[in-house]
């Protein structure tokens, strides 16, 4: 019954999809003024008279009119009195109404975008049919991939100046096309489109001088573009606020960030992953019992079981959690007047929640004047980089593309706000499938053999010897090589090697950063049993996450030594026994651990072995000493 009202409730008050909000990047000598122009004189978007006026004003001081005066007049008009520097313009194609966001700079848009203040849905790409993808357009298209804009459309102007010829659009449309795939975008489903903003060609009307295009006018494009979800279509996401007992009660209080909670509803507590259901919802000013609540109101729920939840947490659905990571990608825009460099800590507010992370790593740092890249040791004020960040205990979160609400982060140092920015889980996993046991009704049996007296039949303690290292580093030929030197000495030893269990226990895993999590704790699992069952055993693959081998650890503290197997990207990428390094160049393998996926070393390895430094020989001599001091025989 409950169910029901709340759904006619949730009905009665739908909340209406906003205008999609387009970004225009490209180069300024690329026409992007003019096609902005074009496209808000021809979807008769412009206030009456402004178009005649510019052209008063132009022919009063005898120069020719350009579209781009029109943006300046608008811009002029707007900035009065208007103190955000970043500016929304609407305007309406056909089908939609659009909002234009506009910033007067990189830096004041970089920050803006990132920081949250301004969201752009789509963008729309210029490019100059003449002079094709430049380095500026590939910065562009880089800014892009920074703020996770995914559909783009591209409008390859000024094609007049090439004489509307077919074949210069399709060399340009190649190039752009490259691009993009190389920035991950989706260029399958991404509109390219021959424009001329001067003449007025398919921006919104047809062109007569290009019969070969068949395709839609820019404005067709950017009705096809998909609308924005709206708070409340996305999963439920409330970060708890705060905790109030009344009576005997408890009431979980917040602002639901996304989706809608009705009473009754089953919700899942992330990270703790306690589970309740909404006993009642609680909304100041009302006698009503109310039953439902969406996106955007701040409301207090109380549960049906007393579970203990603390401020922080973020309550969902069961189904279509958070993320649970201790680590991400950030795309961060930093204001501290410190520079942010690797090993500086911060504390992370994520909503309600605050944690301690770690700046792993800097990827990449741009420099926002003109998008170019800088040194990546550390990150000045007013610069954009992208950072990982991990945390000590597990965060839930959302990748910010998911739900823009959850998906970002400000970082803060002695109390003053030094960066935020956006979310990002590309090349790394959700840790929460690893965590959950399906099965119920079941019993541990002991073994009535010891371990111990394993042990002393081998004459040897038993172990795990977890090699990781980049693909190529030499960990297959050390752990195989070792084998023999022990088996032949005596030792109950074997290897379970990358390439050979993804034929047999891990066959149906890829190299998802999902999968090889799964991977990694797979095999994990069977290490731990062949230690436990007297064995050595070598283990020899990538393994890239820390998070997983530490999860290994778990597993078996005392027997765990973790030996990184240590060349370098560029000694491997030399070697390439298997000719995979060649192929990943070449974009024939995506996810490649070292070009296009992460690898993170080792922090304190029990052991590190150089093999760009060492032979064969002298490195397995090193192991076989390390394994007799460790394990006796
Ligand atoms: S792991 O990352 O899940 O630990 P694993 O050690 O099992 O990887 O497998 C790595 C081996 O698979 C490499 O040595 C290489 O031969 C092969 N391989 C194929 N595709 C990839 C890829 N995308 N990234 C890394 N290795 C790959």
């Amino acid at each position: 019954m409950n169910d029901v009202l709340g759904e006619a409730i949730l009905a009665l008050t739908p909340d209406s999809h906003p205008p999609l909000k387009i970004v225009m990047v490209g180069h300024v000598d690329h026409g992007k003024s003019t096609v902005i122009g074009r496209l808000f004189h021809d979807t008769g978007s412009l206030p009456e008279g402004k178009v005649e006026a510019i052209k008063a004003m132009c022919d009063r001081r005898g120069m020719p009119f350009e579209w781009a005066f029109l943006m300046d007049a608008l811009k002029a008009e707007r900035d009065q009195g208007i103190t955000i520097d970043v500016s929304y313009i609407h305007f309406r194609t056909g089908q939609r109404e659009c909002v234009l966001i506009d910033a007067p700079g990189h830096r004041e848009f970089l920050k803006n975008m990132v920081s949250g203040a301004a969201q752009a849905d789509a963008a729309v790409l210029v490019v100059d049919a003449n002079e094709g993808v430049q380095e500026q357009t590939r910065r562009h298209a880089y800014l892009l991939h920074l703020l996770g804009i995914r559909q783009v459309v591209v409008a390859v102007n000024k094609m007049d100046l090439v004489g509307f010829d077919e074949g210069r659009f399709l060399t340009v449309t190649a190039e752009v096309k490259h691009y993009l795939a190389d920035l991950g975008l989706d260029t399958l489903h991404t509109l390219i489109v021959p424009v001329s903003a001067r003449e007025g060609d398919n921006v919104v009307t047809p062109s007569a001088s290009m019969p070969w295009y068949d395709g839609p006018t820019l404005e067709r494009s950017l009705d096809s573009l998909h609308p924005p979800p709206t708070s409340s279509d996305l999963p439920l996401r409330f970060p708890i606020q705060d905790v109030y007992k009344f009576d005997d009660r408890r009431i979980l209080a917040g602002r639901i960030e996304s989706g809608h909670l009705r009473v009754g509803d089953q919700l899942l507590f992330s990270p703790t992953n306690k589970t309740a259901r909404v006993a009642s919802i609680e909304v100041w000013n009302t006698d009503e019992p109310v039953l439902a609540a969406r996106a955007g109101q701040s409301v207090g729920i109380t549960l049906d079981e007393p579970i203990f939840i603390e401020r922080g947490q973020v309550a969902s659905q069961t189904f279509n959690a958070p993320m649970l990571t201790s680590v991400f990608r950030g795309r961060v825009f930093w204001l501290g007047h410190k520079p942010m460099l690797p090993g500086n800590r911060y504390k992370l507010k994520l909503n309600t929640a605050e944690h301690l992370v770690e700046v792993q790593e800097i990827e990449r740092v741009v420099d926002v004047s003109d998008l170019g890249k800088s040194a990546a040791d550390r990150v000045e004020r007013n610069s954009v980089a992208e950072v990982v960040l991990r945390s000590r205990g597990l965060m839930s979160l959302d990748p910010f593309e998911v739900n823009l609400h959850t998906g970002r982060f400000v970082l803060v140092e002695d109390f003053d706000i030094v960066g935020g920015g956006l979310i990002s889980m590309d090349g790394y996993a959700d840790q929460r499938p690893g965590q959950v046991q399906k099965a119920t009704n079941i019993f541990r049996v002991a073994h009535r053999v010891p371990t111990e007296d394993r042990w002393a039949a081998n004459r040897h303690k038993s172990g795990i010897l977890w090699m990781t290292g980049l693909s190529g580093a030499g960990k297959s030929t050390l752990a195989f090589t070792l084998e023999q030197y022990l088996f032949r000495k005596g030792y109950q030893v074997y290897v379970l090697d990358g390439d050979n269990v993804r034929h047999g226990l891990c066959a149906d895993l890829g190299f998802s950063p999902e999968d090889r999590v799964e991977n990694i704790r797979r095999v994990g699992q069977a290490a731990a049993l062949f230690a436990h069952a007297g064995f050595l055993v070598i283990t020899s693959f990538i393994s890239p996450y820390r998070s997983d081998r530490d999860r290994v650890r778990a597993l078996a503290p005392e027997d765990f030594h973790e030996i990184f197997i240590d060349a370098d990207l560029e000694a491997c990428e030399k070697r390439d026994p298997k000719g995979l390094y060649a192929k990943a160049r070449r974009g024939e393998i995506t996810d490649f651990t070292g070009i296009s996926a992460p690898y993170e070393r080792p922090i304190l390895p029990e052991m590190r072995v150089d093999t760009t430094q060492h032979s064969v020989e002298d490195c397995v001599a090193l192991l076989a000493d390390y394994v007799t001091s460790r394990f006796g025989l």
